[in-house]
């Protein structure tokens, strides 16, 4: 007798759980679950994802159903067409904080550089959309007036803080031949140590010296193109000027070159006075300082400094070879045209000789210099420096071929 009584509280509680009223799923009220209950049949994977993610979590009052970013016109099978999708504005309503940071930062900016450009607007539609746009789209400019697209970093519909803080999010925009950096800092110690010791915090991902307290506003002291100014040496600086003028399809005219700097300062281009450069700098130094010694880290970027130096110099001197077989005469002149190299053309450039400047240029020395300051030695030297090398020789034999033939027109 005692054991049944024992029992039967227990059969009670397991027949209220099998028969009882069922759990709602995780934060949706009637209203919503009209959405809810029809797309988990649609696309199941996007109701899951939601349902796990802090959005549907979370104990705060304010968080975001379906409705909250996809608006309640439609309803059903038959008016998808008037369904919305949230810009930059929909997440600022409630992360203010993380919406400004972001449109201080050099994302913010990503949609406007790519449209500067002149060989942009030379590709098929469908090539600009997928070839720049799904990358620099980062930087979208909504038509209601607010810019960024949060989802680049954390995905849809998980919203995941904890994904954006991998560094693979950054992965498939920070790749390739022009910017390596996820190859570079994988190969790095700091990624090797990191893929064999992921939780231990022992090696810093792009998120650490980038993103430090979790401020969205990113931007470096170099930048992309590894140019600022002003720089503490004369040769230097003339070396920057002469590759300033190469970029860009503004004339070489007085006027020109004020566009073109009006240009680069509003595009944040590159860091214009040196108060900029030695925030940013100061900055990444206490991001080193976690684990190294600020003599060590200062060190490795003054390291990194020399590199961009020799780098630009060699660059510039490839830029003069150039420039002076249009000064001569030899590079023919277009009307429209500039007269001067244009390293903004990249794949569009004109000549054999233009071709292997711009691949200098953009592939070469971005590896050279990029991989320097991602302390990794292989992208410095032999997918950088070496490279270098060889353009500029070819550039050299190229050069006195088109001035041979040249010579031999006129005879
Ligand atoms: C009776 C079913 C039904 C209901 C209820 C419903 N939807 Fe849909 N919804 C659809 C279908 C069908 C599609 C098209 C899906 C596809 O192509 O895979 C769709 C598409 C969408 C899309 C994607 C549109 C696009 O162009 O990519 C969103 C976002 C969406 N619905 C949100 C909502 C929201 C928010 C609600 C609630 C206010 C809701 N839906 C209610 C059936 C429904
Ligand atoms: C915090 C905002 C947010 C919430 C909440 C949200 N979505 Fe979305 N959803 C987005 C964003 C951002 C996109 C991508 C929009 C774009 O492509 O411009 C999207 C896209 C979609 C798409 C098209 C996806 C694709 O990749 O084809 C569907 C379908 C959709 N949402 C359904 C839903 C449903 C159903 C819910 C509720 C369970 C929901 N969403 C909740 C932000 C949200
Ligand atoms: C109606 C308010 C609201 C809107 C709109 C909204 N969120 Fe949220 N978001 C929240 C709340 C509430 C949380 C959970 C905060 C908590 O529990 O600490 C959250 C959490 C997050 C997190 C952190 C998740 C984590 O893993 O810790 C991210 C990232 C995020 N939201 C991104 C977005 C993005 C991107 C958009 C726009 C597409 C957006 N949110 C729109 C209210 C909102
Ligand atoms: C969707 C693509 C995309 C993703 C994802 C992305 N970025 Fe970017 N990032 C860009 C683009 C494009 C630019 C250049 C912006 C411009 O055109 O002004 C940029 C610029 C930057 C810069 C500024 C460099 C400078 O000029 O000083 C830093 C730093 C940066 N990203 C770090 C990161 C980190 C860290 C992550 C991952 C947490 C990340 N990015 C994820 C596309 C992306
Ligand atoms: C370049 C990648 C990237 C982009 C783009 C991005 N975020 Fe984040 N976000 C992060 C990272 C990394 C963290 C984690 C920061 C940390 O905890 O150190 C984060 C964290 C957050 C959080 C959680 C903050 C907390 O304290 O828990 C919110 C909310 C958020 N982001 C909103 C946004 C919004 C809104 C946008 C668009 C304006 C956006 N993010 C765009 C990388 C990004
Ligand atoms: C140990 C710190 C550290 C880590 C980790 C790191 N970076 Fe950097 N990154 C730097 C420094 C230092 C600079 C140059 C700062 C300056 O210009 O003075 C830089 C420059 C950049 C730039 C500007 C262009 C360039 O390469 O010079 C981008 C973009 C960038 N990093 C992205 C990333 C991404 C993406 C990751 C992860 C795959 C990453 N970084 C990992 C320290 C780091
Ligand atoms: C795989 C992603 C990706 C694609 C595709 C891409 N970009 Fe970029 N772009 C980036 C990233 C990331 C940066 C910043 C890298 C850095 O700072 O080192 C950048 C930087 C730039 C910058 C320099 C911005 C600045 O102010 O620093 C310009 C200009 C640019 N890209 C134009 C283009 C054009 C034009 C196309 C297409 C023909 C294109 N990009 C295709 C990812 C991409
Ligand atoms: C989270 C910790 C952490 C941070 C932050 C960090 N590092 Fe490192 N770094 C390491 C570890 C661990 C090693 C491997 C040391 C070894 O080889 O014994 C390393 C190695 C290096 C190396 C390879 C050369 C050597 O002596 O092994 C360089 C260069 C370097 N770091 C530069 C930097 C710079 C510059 C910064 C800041 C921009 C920085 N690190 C930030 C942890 C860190």
């Amino acid at each position: 007798m005692k054991r049944v009584l024992l029992v039967l509280p227990l059969v009670l509680i397991g027949l209220l759980w099998a028969f009882g009223p069922a759990e709602k799923p995780a934060s949706a009220g009637d209203e919503e679950s009209t959405c809810v209950v029809c797309h988990e049949k649609h696309n199941p994977g996007v109701v899951a994802q939601w349902r796990a993610s802090k959005h549907a979590t979370s104990k705060k009052k304010t968080k975001p159903t379906c409705k909250t970013c996809h608006g309640t016109e439609h309803v059903g099978d038959d008016d998808v067409a008037k369904t919305k999708m949230p810009t930059a504005k929909t997440c600022k309503k409630c992360h203010i904080k993380q919406f400004k940071q972001f449109g201080r930062g050099k994302h913010a900016l990503a949609e406007l550089s790519v449209t500067a450009i002149p060989m942009f607007s030379k590709q098929p539609k469908s090539v600009q959309k997928m070839g720049c746009g799904s990358c620099h789209n980062v930087g979208k400019r909504w038509e209601d007036g607010s810019v960024g697209r949060c989802d680049a970093c954390h995905t849809r519909h998980a919203f995941s803080a904890a994904e954006a803080r991998r560094p693979e999010a950054c992965e498939t925009c920070h790749m390739g031949e022009d910017h390596s950096q996820y190859e570079m800092w994988r190969s790095s110690k700091h990624g090797v140590i990191h893929h064999l010791d992921p939780k231990s915090g022992r090696a810093p991902v792009c998120q650490d010296c980038h993103m430090q307290k979790g401020d969205h506003a990113v931007m470096t002291g170099w930048g992309f193109l590894g140019l600022r100014l002003p720089v503490p040496d004369e040769t230097w600086q003339a070396d920057i000027m002469t590759i300033v003028k190469a970029i860009g399809p503004w004339g070489r005219d007085e006027k020109g070159m004020e566009a073109r700097v009006g240009a680069i300062k509003a595009l944040k281009l590159a860091r214009l006075d040196e108060e900029t450069f030695q925030k940013a700098r100061t900055k990444m130094i206490a991001a080193c300082a976690k684990c190294h010694s600020s003599r060590f880290g200062k060190e490795h970027l003054e390291l990194a400094d020399e590199i961009i130096k020799e780098t630009t110099h060699l660059m510039a001197r490839a830029v003069r070879v150039v420039e002076k077989l249009y000064t001569d005469g030899i590079l023919p002149l277009t009307e429209d045209g500039p007269k001067h190299p244009d390293l903004l053309l990249f794949y569009e450039s004109p000549t054999e000789i233009e071709q292997e400047l711009y691949k200098m240029f953009l592939f070469h020395r971005q590896k050279a210099f990029q991989g320097a300051i991602h302390a990794n030695p292989d992208y410095m030297h032999w997918y950088g420096w070496a490279p270098m090398k060889s353009s500029f020789q070819k550039i050299n034999k190229l050069d006195k071929e088109l001035r041979a033939k040249k010579a031999e027109e006129k005879k």
